[in-house]
Formats: C-alpha cells, sequence, structure tokens
C-alpha cells in the first residue's frame, strides 16, 4: 500500500473512466467504468463508495482496461466472467456473451417445470454452457443436455461446466453436435420435458455494436438473410425431442415476433404457442407445448 499521502480517490478515477468511455461510445459508461474499478479492486460494484482512497497503482491499472474498453473490447472479455441466473460463466474470446435478456426464458423455463421432478432439459446452441449451468444450478434433480456445434465455445462450456462440479452442482452433459442434424439427440426422441434455446438469429448484414461485430463468433449471431436459418432447425429438433406435454422456448430478433411463433405453430405437434416480451416491450421469445 501506498504512503497514505499518495492515495488517490477511486470516485474521481471513476468519473475519469466514465467520461473517457462515453466518449467512445459506449453505452452504459458510468456502470461500466464502475464495473472496470470493482473489478480491480475485487469488491462488488455495490461495495465501491465504501472504498474512498486507492493506491495510484489501482488508478492505473484502471485506467489501462478503460483504455481496452474504449476500443470497444466487451466488458466481459475484461474482467472475464458473465452471469446467468445464479451462475457466473467464464467468458472471452471464441465464445458469445451471455446476454441478461436471456435470463427471461431461463425463468420462464424454470417456472414451467416447477412440478416436475427429475425432468429432461436441453439446451441447444449452449455457448458458454449459459442456459444448462444456470438450469442445472436451479433444480439439482435435473437431467440437463447440453449441445453446441463449434469448438471453441465447447471449450468455454467445458470449463464452466468443471468450475460448476467442482462447487456441488449436478453435472451437465455436454454434447459436440449440430442442430441441422436429424438425429441430433435421437436417443431422447419423445422424452425431453423442456428444449431452451437462445440461438444465433440476427439477419446477415444487420449493424451490430463493435462488441459484437468484431468479438461474438459470427456463427453466435448471424444466420442468414431472414435471421432464421438456425431457427427452423431448432423447432424441428424440439417437436421431434419433447415428450407429450413438454414445453420449447426459444429467444429471437425482436423483428421475429410474428415469424418465429409462426415456425412453431407450422408444426401440428406443437400448440399454446405463445410470443413473449422482454422488460422494453420488445418480442424476445417465442414459447410452445407438445400436445
Ligand atoms: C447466441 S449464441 C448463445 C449462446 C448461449 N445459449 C447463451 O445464451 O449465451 C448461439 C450459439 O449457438 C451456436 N450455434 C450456431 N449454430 C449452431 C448449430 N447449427 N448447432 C449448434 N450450435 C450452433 C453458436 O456457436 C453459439 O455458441
Amino acid at each position: 500500500m501506498a504512503d497514505a499521502r499518495h492515495r488517490l480517490p477511486l470516485r474521481l478515477a471513476i468519473m475519469d473512466a466514465a467520461r473517457i468511455l462515453a466518449a467512445a461510445g459506449v453505452p452504459s459508461a458510468r456502470v461500466d467504468a464502475e464495473m472496470i474499478a470493482a473489478h480491480v479492486m475485487g469488491v462488488d460494484r455495490m461495495k465501491l463508495p465504501m472504498v474512498p482512497l486507492v493506491d495510484p497503482q489501482v488508478v492505473d491499472e484502471v485506467g489501462r482496461l478503460v483504455r481496452q474498453r474504449a476500443r470497444r473490447i466487451p466488458l466481459q472479455h475484461l474482467t472475464g466472467w458473465a452471469a446467468m441466473g445464479t451462475v457466473v460463466l467464464e467468458v472471452g474470446p471464441g465464445v458469445f456473451v451471455p446476454r441478461p435478456e436471456t435470463e427471461l426464458l431461463l425463468e420462464w423455463g424454470i417456472a414451467q417445470l416447477r412440478d416436475v421432478a427429475r425432468p429432461v432439459v436441453v439446451d441447444l446452441c449452449t455457448g458458454s454452457g449459459a442456459l444448462a449451468l444456470a438450469f442445472a444450478a436451479a433444480r439439482p434433480d435435473a437431467v440437463v443436455h447440453a449441445v453446441e456445434s463449434e469448438p471453441s465455445a465447447l471449450a468455454w462450456a467445458r470449463r464452466n461446466a468443471d468450475n460448476r462440479t467442482k462447487v456441488g452442482d449436478s453435472p451437465i452433459r455436454l454434447h459436440s453436435g449440430d442442430v441441422t442434424e436429424s438425429d441430433l439427440l435421437s436417443e431422447l426422441d419423445g422424452a425431453v420435458d423442456l428444449v431452451l434455446c437462445n440461438p444465433p438469429y440476427v439477419p446477415d448484414g444487420t449493424p451490430v455494436p463493435p462488441e459484437v461485430a468484431e468479438h461474438d463468433p459470427a456463427r453466435a449471431v448471424f444466420a442468414g438473410a431472414d435471421g432464421l436459418d438456425v431457427i427452423r432447425h431448432v423447432v424441428g429438433c424440439a417437436a421431434r425431442l419433447l415428450r407429450n406435454g413438454g414445453f420449447v422456448a426459444i429467444e429471437h430478433d425482436d423483428s421475429q415476433g410474428v415469424s418465429v411463433p409462426a415456425l412453431l405453430a407450422a408444426r401440428h405437434v406443437l400448440g399454446e404457442v405463445t410470443g413473449h416480451l422482454d422488460l422494453v416491450g420488445r418480442p424476445r421469445f417465442a414459447t410452445a407445448r407438445r400436445n
């Protein structure tokens, strides 16, 4: 620790950082500045007001990370983590950063299976393992399968799955697979209680922020001219895997609030097709139930 006379107010360092990030066009600049400071200090962001003065080295390290964030490197790549439900996942280059809006899909899925003992759950397009691991943490009695096609994402999912097993969660079953394969997980045909999926769904050519364009893998984001190339297969796969009365939930782009429910409704074995809005009222995910 530096001599007390050389210690600096953290509050001023955060204000500087927020100004630099705002000038670089970073949305939620103040929150990101605080998250970076909390990461460097190793404290929860809410505890920052309890840290009035810091060593100059802390201010230097905050400045170093802020300069990287100003180059639009995702905050989560700098801190190394993102959250889903009660689970903290390691993330970085080569895997999609889980988004807060996907929590809605998770909560819906957990609520549907409240009265189902030892449910079988499949997370298609698992990325870092976010939905599968968050579900397994919420329901230790569930048998959770997770599928991912990209080796780099699968490596992050494996690391996260191992981390969760070490802290006592039920292990998930991780599969290298592609939702376009007609026999994917065919051993589970008609036996699955819930299919969750946050697939790539952005129409090709849609402008996206630099954090997405340069750091999320393209195959995690874009899915053909209408963004539905992967979702079409997910719908077919879910219809095949679900038991009678089983549920499916698929996240989608806000432009797909009609098209994704229509894809679900076109499957005669699926009913109760429902569109769901996010917290700001945009279409965000669609659900259905096998008749
Ligand atoms: C939008 S990311 C979502 C990841 C994770 N579900 C989440 O919410 O953070 C979509 C994931 O689907 C994977 N993916 C893309 N096409 C796929 C396919 N045909 N089969 C399996 N996984 C696929 C991508 O590699 C990426 O990890």
